[in-house]
């Protein structure tokens, strides 16, 4: 039987194992540290996601013969070079191609060199010049933290005082630790976002369908960021004319900058895109699956994963087509009451059994104990359902999520209304 260790434990990894087991090919599965929903598909291994010595060790003792790592910690850390080195087959970018998402400053300066269109920016080491630099800049003005903060490093300053106060919070504070040590300050631009998810062998890049994601805690876009509430897919706000403009002036770009720079990067690329008045721009490049993108995007994806996994890692994309199903999809996600802030563990979560066919309830943060399910996180299950257009798959996901609960659970009641 092949053999597949899926490196992370949230609702993205749930899916990933829920779509591998839909495959033509046998496979056991394996997820590392995993969740009470992973735990249905794969034998969970308690071994945290960012533990680059005890996932290799783990995989060779137990004969991977692939292993997917998901989460952007990992990927920073350099664990596919070490698994790599270990002679494991690996999906997933090496340390140094996933530097476009673990440093915003290397991934600007990739963009600008390139050519490939993003916003204005200055990079600064030291608080006192970025300071220097904000007293004549244009507002609203965007201050970033160089490196990975859970999508929390970005500050939106509407004047010169709030943008002082956030380089002071992120270089001198060092609220995001090191991430910090380095800002990135940049032009502000409008627009609707949208993720693209590719597949990316080195040379081929593939996009998936188009998706949105709602990164505000509550609805009509209020309340903190989160590393996103719901998603849908596909949307027709990014149409065929901008995705013909996004596959050669971004994507294409990018995979050609990368190979320039001696950076092949095999695995996901996720552009956070931004359909701005004067085109489509980067806000940011994930070198991963997205979360909750990716539930909504595999519930619609008819392609055998693993034959993609395989194309990419051998360098065989440009004989593959994506297989799409018609229709839509949609995923609540419901969280722990007080998340993004403060919240507590271990409330029991019922009515998992009563969900409808077609509907595929992702956990997230949860735990198995005793045969029942309790929370175990901010974001908790990834209610996710298909329809015939985003209406149909919204009535259905929301009609499901009325029959599970647990003590304080929050969700927005807007997905895919926007
Ligand atoms: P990022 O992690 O860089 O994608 O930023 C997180 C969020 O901040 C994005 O999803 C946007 O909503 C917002 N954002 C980031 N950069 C900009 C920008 N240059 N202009 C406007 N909004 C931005
Ligand atoms: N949902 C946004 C992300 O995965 O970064």
């Amino acid at each position: 039987m092949y053999k597949i260790l899926v490196v992370g434990g949230g609702g993205r990894e749930h899916a990933i194992l829920w779509k591998l087991k839909q495959g033509s090919r046998e496979v056991e599965l394996f997820c590392a540290p995993g969740n009470g929903g992973t735990a249905q598909l794969a034998e969970n291994v308690p071994i945290k996601a960012d533990d680059v010595e005890g996932i290799v060790d783990w995989a060779k003792q137990n004969g991977m013969d692939m292993v997917f790592v998901a989460p952007d910690d990992p990927l920073a850390l350099g664990m596919v070079d070490a698994l790599q080195e270990a002679g494991i087959r690996t999906f997933g970018p090496t340390k140094a191609a996933a530097e476009i998402e673990w440093s915003k400053s290397y991934s600007k300066w990739l963009m600008k060199k390139y050519g490939i269109p993003t916003a204005e920016f200055e990079v600064f080491d030291e608080a006192d010049q970025a300071i220097g630099y904000l007293k004549t800049a244009k507002y609203p003005i965007v201050v970033k933290a160089d490196g990975l903060a859970l999508g929390k490093g970005v500050l939106i300053c509407e004047d010169f005082e709030q943008a002082k106060q956030a380089v002071s919070d992120i270089m001198l504070d060092k609220k995001f630790g090191n991430a910090g040590a380095r800002v990135v300050i940049e032009e502000f631009m409008t627009g609707p976002e949208v993720s693209v998810l590719t597949f990316c062998d080195g040379k081929t890049i593939v996009p998936m369908l188009p998706a949105q994601d709602h990164k505000r805690a509550y609805d009509n876009d209020e309340g903190l960021n989160t590393g996103g509430m719901g998603t849908f897919a596909p949307t027709l706000k990014f149409t065929k004319e901008m995705q013909e403009y996004a596959q050669k002036e971004i994507f294409e770009k990018t995979v050609q900058a990368l190979n320039a720079e001696g950076r092949i990067f095999k695995g996901v690329i996720f552009f956070g895109l931004m359909l701005t008045p004067d085109g489509v721009k980067v806000l940011e490049y994930n070198a991963r699956l997205g979360d909750p993108e990716t539930q909504s995007v595999f519930m619609l994806l008819n392609s055998d994963l693993l034959e993609v996994i395989d194309a990419v890692i051998d360098g065989t994309l440009d004989r593959m087509t994506l297989d799409w199903k018609d229709g839509s999809a949609v995923c609540v996600v419901m969280a722990s009451g007080g998340y993004p802030q403060k919240y507590e563990n271990g409330k029991l979560i019922e009515g998992l059994d009563s969900i409808e066919d077609g509907v595929v309830v992702f956990h997230a943060g949860t735990r198995k104990e005793g045969g029942k399910c309790y929370t175990n996180g901010g974001r908790v299950l990834g209610v996710t359902a298909t329809g015939k257009d985003i209406a149909d798959a919204r009535k259905k996901a929301y009609a499901n999520i009325e029959t599970i609960n647990f003590e304080d659970a929050q969700y927005r009641t807007d997905i895919g209304i926007k």
